[in-house]
């Protein structure tokens, strides 16, 4: 049966339609059943909106009240995973606790490095030859747990962080799909902080 997935996001939302052409295209076996966004005028929420999806804005001005009712809707739509996908905010131990192995993230580096703001920029400062993106279950801490995938990118000489960013992006946008995939379909055993396929 196809399972259902609710994607928060406050930006662009660039990954959220890479994982909805990958749905349209049959590459990823999923439903998207809301996209939720704590900023009104968040461009993926008004493309979100303008494809007929289930679309939520949320204040987050009360950060409790906030994750309450994103609890709401990601219960009553019954979604089987939370996916990050850009969304600025560090949700609380409760939040996590209650959806355990149930919230994936995607950050633009090669984890553990650079956690945070401005990955990219991080990366670029310390002179890292390789940098990348990381998909990982989301824990309580920041950008910090069980990580499902990863794709490295090379970084050039004449890198910006935008041109970096660009490049990182094209990945994260393969991989995120790839990652749910994985973790809709069963398909990994969690041994410690290692996520391991299963063997099929
Ligand atoms: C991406 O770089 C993602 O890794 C990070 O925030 C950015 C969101 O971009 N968490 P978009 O809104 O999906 O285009």
């Amino acid at each position: 049966m196809t399972k259902k997935i609710a994607i928060l996001l406050s930006g662009r939302g660039s990954n959220f339609l890479a994982i909805y052409e990958n749905i349209r295209k049959g590459e990823l076996d999923a439903e998207i059943c809301a996209v939720i966004s704590d900023k009104k005028s968040a461009k993926g929420l008004l493309k979100a909106k303008e494809l007929g999806l289930p679309s939520y804005f949320v204040s987050f001005k009360n950060k409790l009240e906030g994750e309450k009712k994103v609890i709401e809707i990601v219960e009553c739509k019954k979604a089987d995973l939370i996916c990050l996908a850009g969304f600025m905010r560090v949700l609380s131990r409760d939040f996590v606790k209650r959806f355990k192995w149930r919230i994936l993230n995607i950050h633009p580096s090669l984890l553990p490095s650079f956690p945070g703001l401005e990955a990219q920029e991080q990366a670029l400062e310390y002179g890292v030859k390789y940098s990348g993106c990381t998909v990982h279950f989301v824990d309580e801490g920041v950008d910090s747990g069980p990580i499902v995938k990863q794709a490295v990118v090379k970084v050039f000489d004449d890198d910006t962080p935008e041109k970096l960013a660009d490049r990182i992006l094209r990945e994260e946008h393969k991989i995120y799909s790839e990652a749910i995939n994985i973790v809709l379909n069963n398909q990994y055993v969690i041994n410690g902080r290692r996520v391991l396929l299963k063997k099929s």
